[in-house]
């Protein structure tokens, strides 16, 4: 069953007419199946930002149609928008985004507290998905007090307290050492096979993207390749940067 489905995305920055707009995305078709953990990779520049924040409704396309769990959400409007963005959809930055006044699990209850849940179901909730990423021990510090590794993890459990359709990920490891992204990955990997939450991630890192089922190659717009994983996950990872470097030619720069 498809989760996400979208189709014949464009994306134009600026004036289409004039010499100075950017065609970030080209015709673009595209569908995320329930439980599927796929990664989206590609050159600096080829539109996997733009795609992930057109795919999770924070940019709007130029052109195309996006069903999210049997709603469209290019048809919906701000406000319609922002709420399903923070009763539906999960998401984890590079930059963590969390607050710096409020402790781990008020930071991570914080979409519930939004959505004035009551009190005890919060707590119940806090106290599952904390447990799930062994973070139970960090829950009354402050973001500045823990390590980026641990933020990140946060930022993870934040994620999934909505019990969302779908989380998307932009560059979830990009500010991490490579000991705190293993963690992390893991957090997501277990999200995936345990509570079998659909994820898209946006990475230039091969190492994170060989936890994914899948991983998608975008260059200039349009999706290039799928490759899916089999056998380890060194093997995939090894597949991944095979694929990186046929793709790459004269523009590789990932
Ligand atoms: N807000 C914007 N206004 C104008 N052009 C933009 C904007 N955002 C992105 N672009 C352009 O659209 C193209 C795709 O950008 P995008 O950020 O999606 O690439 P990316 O694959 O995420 O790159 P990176 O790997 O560097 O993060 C680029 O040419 C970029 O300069
Ligand atoms: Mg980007």
């Amino acid at each position: 069953m498809s989760v996400l489905e979208a189709k014949q995305i464009t994306k134009i920055y600026g004036d289409a007419k004039s010499e100075s707009s950017t065609k970030a995305l080209n015709g673009i078709d595209f569908r995320v199946d329930e439980g599927e953990f796929v990664a989206i990779m590609g050159p600096s520049g080829s539109g996997k930002s733009t795609l992930v924040s057109i795919l999770s409704g924070i940019t709007e396309p130029t052109t195309g149609s996006i069903d999210i769990g049997g709603k469209r959400i290019d048809q919906m409007d701000r406000f319609e928008m922002a709420l399903f963005r923070r009763r539906s959809l999960g998401f984890v930055f590079q930059e963590f985004n969390l607050l710096d006044s409020l402790t781990i699990k008020e930071n991570i209850i914080l979409p519930m507290v939004l959505d004035k849940k009551e009190t005890t179901k919060m707590n119940a909730k806090a106290a599952e998905v904390m447990k799930l990423f062994d973070i139970e021990n960090i829950a009354d510090k402050y973001p500045y007090e823990i390590s980026g590794g641990q933020q990140q993890r946060a930022a993870v459990c934040r994620s999934l307290v909505n019990d969302p359709v779908m989380v998307f990920a932009d560059e979830p490891t990009g500010n991490l050492d490579s000991k705190s992204a293993n963690a992390v990955m893991n957090c997501f990997k277990k999200m995936n096979e345990e509570k079998n939450t659909t994820i898209l991630m946006v990475t230039h890192d091969v190492f994170a993207a060989s936890f994914c089922k899948k991983v998608i190659f975008i260059k200039d717009g349009r999706i290039y390749l799928e490759v899916a994983s089999k056998g380890t996950r060194k093997e995939f990872f090894n597949r991944i940067l095979d694929c990186q470097a046929a793709l790459g030619g004269e523009n590789n720069d990932f």
